[in-house]
């Protein structure tokens, strides 16, 4: 019977060598099986005498069990090394420290908008709120630019392939200006409102972009002069810079919805900008024909509006010299403002 103990040595050191349920089965059968190894020599005792068959018989029995409980075990140990892999695999290290939530903070230009409003509403002035997609009447048409005006091409935009209730064709608003309108023939004069909001043109480079920030200004009454414009504007560019030490001046221009019209210009009486004259706004009194459009009488009510860019304040306070550093959303660039 040398061979029995062979046949387990074998066995034993297969199962313990399987990896995996699978190869366990298939040495389990190599050997147990139906033609396995053992089973064949327990086939042969057929050829034995009766007394030799009760013995060899006993020695491959207790061969069978050895090798049914070493599977067993080996079968239990398989089952426990899988479940200690995926245990390890799906664990959950609840003493990580967490990714964090970063802080947000508000944009420069949302930052200067917000200033400025807080500057107008301490001097009496309403804040006003309206449309993006404008129709080109508001836009164009009433601030006295109608269809084929040359000033038109200066505000090229992005059309919107609908027209407005009246037909007019809509477009995205190039500038604020179109509040002037909107606003004053909701409200009974006085009138003294400031419009923020967001203008388009088609229009791209380091001072310019297709999307920018406008503030209006509209002061109408029956005796508002271009004194209370100069008074007002440089009280306000004072109060956004904070520093006594800045003249203003106005220097001739045109716009088709003002006259006379009028760039204002600014100048740092002293710090990295002194001495420059920088323009800052458009303005001027409202035209006549404007004043029509606001469905008031021009003979009676008089007064001025002013444009000007939330990027270029924005640009002059902080000392930014790239426009588009306001869009590119790098987040080295807007920390310092968080
Ligand atoms: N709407 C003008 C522009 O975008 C700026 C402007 C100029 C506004 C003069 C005004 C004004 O109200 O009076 O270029």
């Amino acid at each position: 019977m040398e061979n029995v103990d062979g046949i387990v040595a074998r066995a034993l050191a297969e199962f313990s060598a399987a990896q995996d349920p699978a190869s366990l089965e298939n040495a389990k059968a190599r050997y147990l099986g139906k033609s396995g190894e053992l089973t064949a020599v327990l086939k042969s005792l057929r050829a034995l005498d009766p007394e030799a068959r009760r013995s060899a018989g006993q020695s491959i029995n207790d061969a069978k069990s050895r090798l049914e409980a070493a599977l067993d075990a080996r079968r239990g140990a398989l089952a426990d090394a899988k479940l200690a892999l995926r245990l390890a695999e799906e664990s959950l290290d609840v003493t990580l420290p967490g990714r964090g939530r970063g802080r947000g903070g508000v944009h420069p230009v949302i930052r200067t908008w917000s200033r400025v409003e807080a500057i107008f509403r301490s001097i009496g002035f309403n804040v006003a709120d309206g449309p993006e997609i404008e129709s080109d009447w508001y836009n164009f048409t009433a601030l006295n630019q109608p269809e084929n005006h040359p000033a038109r091409s200066m505000h090229d935009t992005f059309y919107v392939d609908l027209n407005d209730a009246q037909g007019t064709p809509l477009l995205l608003r190039t500038h604020t200006s179109p509040m002037q309108v909107r606003y004053a023939r909701m409200h009974r004069p006085p009138l003294k409102v400031i419009a923020p909001g967001r203008t388009y043109r088609v229009d791209s480079d380091a001072t310019h972009s297709p999307m920018f920030h406008q503030v209006e200004g509209l002061w109408i009454d029956e005796d508002v002069s271009f004194a209370d414009l100069k008074g007002v504007y440089t009280d306000f560019l004072r109060r956004f810079f904070e520093t006594e030490e800045l003249e203003v001046r106005f220097r001739p221009s045109f716009f088709p919805f003002t006259e006379p019209s009028a760039e204002i210009d600014m100048r740092f009486e002293s710090g990295p900008l002194e001495g420059r004259w920088l323009e800052i706004s458009g303005s001027g009194q409202v035209h006549p024909s404007v004043v029509r459009n606001f469905g008031l009488d021009p003979e009676r009510y008089i007064g001025f509006a002013f444009g000007s860019g939330l990027e270029r304040l924005t640009m002059l306070r902080y000392g930014i010299d790239d426009l588009r550093l306001f869009f590119d959303g790098d987040l080295r660039f807007l920390r310092q403002f968080a």
